[in-house]
C-alpha cells in the first residue's frame, strides 16, 4: 500500500516534471527571443509602428511584418511600411542578430541618420531603407557587412561621400543611391567588386570616373544627373558586360570615334554631356531594347549618323543640338 502510495506520489511527480517541462518549451515556442522582442519594441516606439499585433508578450514571430527562423526562434526578416507620425530607425535594429532582411519605408516620414549599428548586423543581405527623409552620411559599416547582396538607400537626402573602403570580395550586388546628395568622388574600391546594378543617378558625385570602372562587371549602370567630369571610353568594350549605360546630364568629354559597344548593350543614353567625336558604326549591330533605349543629343558629334539594324525606330531627338550630326533622320550630310 505505501510502496503503491510512494510510486503513485513519484507518477505524480514526474508528471508534474513533465508537464513543467513541455510547459516551458510552450512558453519559449510562444514567445520570440526576448532581446529580438526588445528591440523590435524599441524600433516600434522610434519609428511609430502604429500595427496592433506589435504588443508586448505576445510572439513576435507573429506580428505583421516580422519573421523568424523556426529552428532557433530569432528574427530574420523585417518589413515596415509604417503610417503616421515621422519617425528615426533607432540604434536598437543592431541588436537583431540573426536578421537576414530589412525593409523600410515611410514615404518620406522617416528622418534622421542610418544607424552605423546596423554595421554589427553579420546575417544581413538585404537592406532597403529608400523613400524616406534620411539624412547625414551613409555608414562605411554597411559596406563592411560580410553578407550584403542588396542596398538601397534612394530618395532619401543623405549627404557626405560614398564610404571609401569597400571590400572587393563583398557579396554586393545591387547597390541603389540614386536621389540623394552624396558629394566627393566615385571610389575606386567600387569597380573591383561584383557589383552588378549600380543607380547613382541625381547626386553631386564630382570628378572622372575611377580607373577600376574599366574592369568592373556592371550590367545595369545609371551615373546620370551628376556634374562627372572626364573621360568615360573606359566603360565601352565588346566584351563587357553593360545591357544599359545611363550617363546623361553629366560634363563627360571624349571621343566616340573609336568606342567599341558592348555587345549586349540594349539601353544607352549618352544625352547632355561634351562628347565629341563621330557615332561609330557598329552602333547599328546593337539589339536596342525599344525607341526610347537611345540618345546622344546635347553633345558636341559629328559626321553621317550610322544606319541599318534598329537605327530607324529612333526619331531626331535622340541626334538634336550637336555640332554637325548629319543624314537620316537630321538633314542630308554635305558631300
Ligand atoms: C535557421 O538558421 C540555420 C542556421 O543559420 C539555418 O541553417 C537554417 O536553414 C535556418 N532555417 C530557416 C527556416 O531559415
Ligand atoms: C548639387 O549642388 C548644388 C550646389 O550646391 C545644389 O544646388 C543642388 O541642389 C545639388 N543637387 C543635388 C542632387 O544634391
Ligand atoms: C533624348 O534627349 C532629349 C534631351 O533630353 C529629349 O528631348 C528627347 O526626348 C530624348 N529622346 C528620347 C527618345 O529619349
Amino acid at each position: 500500500m505505501a510502496s503503491t502510495m510512494r510510486m503513485g506520489i513519484s507518477s505524480l511527480l514526474s508528471l508534474a516534471t513533465l508537464l513543467l517541462i513541455s510547459n516551458t518549451s510552450v512558453v519559449l515556442s510562444d514567445r520570440c527571443h526576448r532581446t529580438d522582442e526588445s528591440a523590435l519594441l524599441a524600433i516600434k516606439a522610434s519609428v511609430n509602428i502604429r500595427q496592433p499585433s506589435w504588443t508586448p508578450g505576445t510572439n513576435c514571430c507573429n506580428w505583421v511584418g516580422v519573421q523568424c527562423n523556426n529552428t532557433f526562434g530569432r528574427v530574420t526578416f523585417v518589413y515596415i511600411d509604417p503610417s503616421g507620425r515621422s519617425g528615426t530607425i533607432p540604434s536598437a535594429v543592431g541588436d537583431l542578430p540573426f536578421l537576414q532582411t530589412f525593409m523600410i519605408r515611410h514615404h518620406g516620414g522617416l528622418t534622421g541618420q542610418i544607424p552605423p549599428a546596423i554595421g554589427r548586423l553579420t546575417q544581413l543581405t538585404w537592406l532597403q531603407l529608400d523613400h524616406n527623409s534620411l539624412t547625414g552620411p551613409i555608414p562605411p559599416s554597411v559596406f563592411l557587412l560580410p553578407n550584403i547582396n542588396y542596398l538601397d538607400f534612394t530618395h532619401n537626402h543623405l549627404t557626405g561621400t560614398i564610404p571609401p573602403v569597400i571590400p572587393a570580395n563583398t557579396p554586393l550586388t545591387y547597390l541603389y543611391l540614386y536621389n540623394n546628395h552624396l558629394t566627393g568622388t566615385i571610389p575606386d574600391s567600387l569597380g573591383r567588386t561584383n557589383i552588378k546594378t549600380f543607380y547613382l543617378s541625381n547626386n553631386n558625385l564630382t570628378g572622372p570616373l575611377p580607373a577600376s570602372f574599366a574592369n568592373a562587371k556592371f550590367q545595369l549602370l545609371d551615373l546620370s544627373s551628376n556634374p562627372l567630369t572626364g573621360d568615360a571610353s573606359l566603360l565601352f568594350g565588346a566584351k563587357k558586360p553593360l545591357t544599359s549605360l545611363l550617363l546623361s546630364r553629366n560634363r563627360l568629354d571624349f571621343d566616340l570615334t573609336n568606342i567599341v559597344f558592348p555587345e549586349g548593350l540594349q539601353n544607352l543614353d549618352l544625352s547632355h554631356n561634351k562628347i565629341y567625336g563621330s557615332i561609330p558604326k557598329q552602333i547599328a549591330q546593337l539589339n536596342f531594347d525599344g525607341p526610347t533605349s537611345f540618345n546622344v543629343s546635347y553633345n558636341k558629334l559629328c559626321g553621317k549618323i550610322p544606319t541599318g539594324g534598329l537605327m530607324g525606330q529612333f526619331d531626331q531627338f535622340v541626334y538634336i543640338q550637336n555640332k554637325c550630326l548629319c543624314g537620316s533622320p537630321l538633314p542630308p550630310c554635305r558631300a
